[in-house]
């Protein structure tokens, strides 16, 4: 029997990862591993502790005890420090900024190599993320890179945001979006770009169901299916 293969889905924040990355894994039934929200729970954990984002050897100590954990709660991936559910704390706006600032450092970009992989075990996964094909798994059997234009993307953000509750312009979120953008395609260590073997999909004209049956079917494809 097939052991699974390793899914690696990159591109900008906005792209529809997260939405795709949890159907392609349900579809398959594969592990799902959101590293974004790994980078938001070192920079959650960090907070507590009083440690400060560029405090590269303080991240380290922050990395080195990190229990971290997945796992579907019906359609919810939720996200666990020990016996602790995190989902909700770590998608605040401030620990966004603070999970930008602690993927820029060196030492916590390397400590999180081994708990990445780790997560995402011996079978099929599904992994979604920045440098997944680039870095993480650069063997993944399936890459692929989701695009949006940027103006798409930050229509979905605002969308999702006033569906919260927030107060705040489509003008600000594409100005803040843009800024990020910026800062990931900029940094000097695992910026965002894609892998030269990646499949790049483009989701501003495509549905969810599309994006996905697109990936499924690259899965099937080297399955054998
Ligand atoms: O996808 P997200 O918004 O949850 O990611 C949070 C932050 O972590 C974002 O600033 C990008 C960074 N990140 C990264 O550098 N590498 C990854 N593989 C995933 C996320």
């Amino acid at each position: 029997m097939s052991q699974g293969i390793t899914i690696a889905i990159d591109g900008p924040a906005g792209a529809g990862k997260s939405v795709v990355s949890k159907k392609v894994a349900q579809a398959l039934n594969y592990t799902l591993v959101d590293t974004g929200a790994i980078y938001r729970s070192v920079a959650l954990l960090a907070k507590e502790a009083g440690i400060d984002w560029q405090d590269d050897a303080g991240l380290q100590a922050v990395v080195a005890g990190l229990d971290i954990h997945f796992n579907f709660v019906g359609e919810d991936n939720q996200v666990r420090l020990g016996d602790r559910d995190v989902s909700a704390a770590i998608r605040m706006p401030d620990i966004s900024q603070g999970a930008s600032l602690v993927s820029a450092q060196a030492s916590v970009r390397a400590g999180l190599l081994d708990v990445q992989r780790n997560l995402a075990g011996k079978g099929g996964a599904v992994l979604e993320g920045r440098d997944i094909g680039t870095v993480v798994f650069p063997q993944a059997e399936v890459k692929i890179f989701l695009i949006a234009s940027p103006e798409e993307r930050a229509k979905r953000r605002h969308q999702e945001l006033v569906g919260k509750g927030q107060e705040i312009s489509f003008e600000e979120v594409l100005a803040d979006q843009n800024k990020r953008d910026a800062q990931d395609e900029n940094r000097a260590l695992a910026p965002l770009k894609a892998a030269e073997d990646a499949l790049q999909l483009d989701s501003t004209d495509l549905s969810i169901t599309q994006v996905v049956t697109e990936i499924v079917g690259q899965a099937h494809k080297v399955l054998g299916f």
